[in-house]
């Protein structure tokens, strides 16, 4: 593995989760892989599980983790090649990637879209910039438009809990919110259960919330949450924003938030979200604290995954 910005970088995503869940069982096997390593952890907006699971993940492998709040510490960054910086921003990429990639052995960003502009948010561009001038392997902390370590939890939690010699039911369902959020942890979630390929894979969502095609090719799309829900081993509560109207609320309709009475539908189906969630508007209180949610489990197997990610970069590093 080079780097971790989608599945894409990844050979064998099976291996992988058996890597994670390895470190689960044993998470000081590989003290010693890190050691005299440094990854810097670069957050240009904010975060609490990615920002801590990938630090505890760091000092399991015996690697040191610095972390820079770049949103509220660093100097301004430009992206763009083009520019003539007379305006807000400070530094270019150009100019300060170069840097960071003699301070680190690896680099974690995390960038949020900025859900205006469809065309930047979706080149990736703050991301594809430290990779083109960082020179060491970045991992994302979650990009503009994906989540890889989070969808690699996702899969990890899930192959935890379901034991059956069949393929599960995995829904994905889109839920109310007050802000527009992001499109990432949703395309990112399709994009990984669809390279999986081990599920039967539904998204369910509102008219106009389709989301990008790219990443949900393979996947059984209603706008039906009910018949959605029928059956579901596992169903997973996101809200995002519009991706064809870019960054729009279009429904705020409070039917499409999980309750235990629509959980009646699955067969006794897990409930997960990546979190933070707002109560009883994305996902309601008694499914939260109910026996169906497994999504403190889910954080906190954060670590596993951002183990697993930086052991493989460390190790195709050191070779
Ligand atoms: N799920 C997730 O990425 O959480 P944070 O925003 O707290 O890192």
């Amino acid at each position: 593995m080079k780097n971790f910005i989608s599945v894409h970088d990844v050979a064998d995503i099976d291996a992988l989760i058996r890597k994670a869940l390895s470190y689960k069982a044993d998470p000081y096997k590989d003290h010693h892989l890190g050691q005299h390593k440094r990854i810097g952890l670069l957050f240009l907006n904010p975060s609490m599980r990615t920002r801590l699971s990938t630090q505890i993940a760091a000092s399991n492998l015996g690697m040191e983790a610095v972390v820079f709040n770049v949103g509220q510490e660093g100097w301004s960054l430009e992206f763009d090649d083009e520019a003539i910086m007379h305006g807000s921003t400070v530094e270019h990429v150009r100019d300060a990637a170069p840097i960071l990639g003699r301070y680190f052995d690896i680099l974690g960003i995390r960038t949020f879209p900025s859900l205006k502009n469809k065309e930047e948010d979706y080149s990736e561009l703050y991301i594809s910039q430290f990779k083109r001038y960082a020179g060491i392997p970045i991992v994302s902390l979650e990009s503009a438009t994906l989540h890889p370590l989070q969808s690699l939890t996702d899969l990890i939690t899930i192959t935890e809990h379901f034991k059956e010699k069949r393929r599960p039911k995995i829904v994905l369902t889109w839920a109310p919110h007050v802000k527009a959020l992001p499109q990432c942890v949703a395309n990112s979630f399709a994009q990984w259960v669809n390279a999986w390929g081990h599920a039967d894979f539904v998204i369910t969502h509102p008219e106009d919330y389709e989301l990008d095609p790219v990443f949900t090719k393979g996947a059984a799309i209603t706008h039906d949450q009910d018949y959605a829900l029928k059956d579901a081993d596992f169903v997973y509560v996101k809200n995002w924003s519009t991706f064809n109207e870019y960054g729009q609320i279009r429904c705020d309709d409070h039917k499409w938030m999980l309750t235990n009475e629509k959980l009646l539908q699955t067969h006794h189906g897990k409930v997960m979200h990546c979190l933070p969630v707002r109560r009883n508007v994305e996902l309601s209180g008694e499914v939260l604290d109910g026996f169906s949610s497994i999504v403190t489990q889910q954080a906190a197997n954060r670590v596993w995954a951002a183990q697993s990610v930086l052991s493989e970069l460390l190790t195709s590093k050191a070779g």
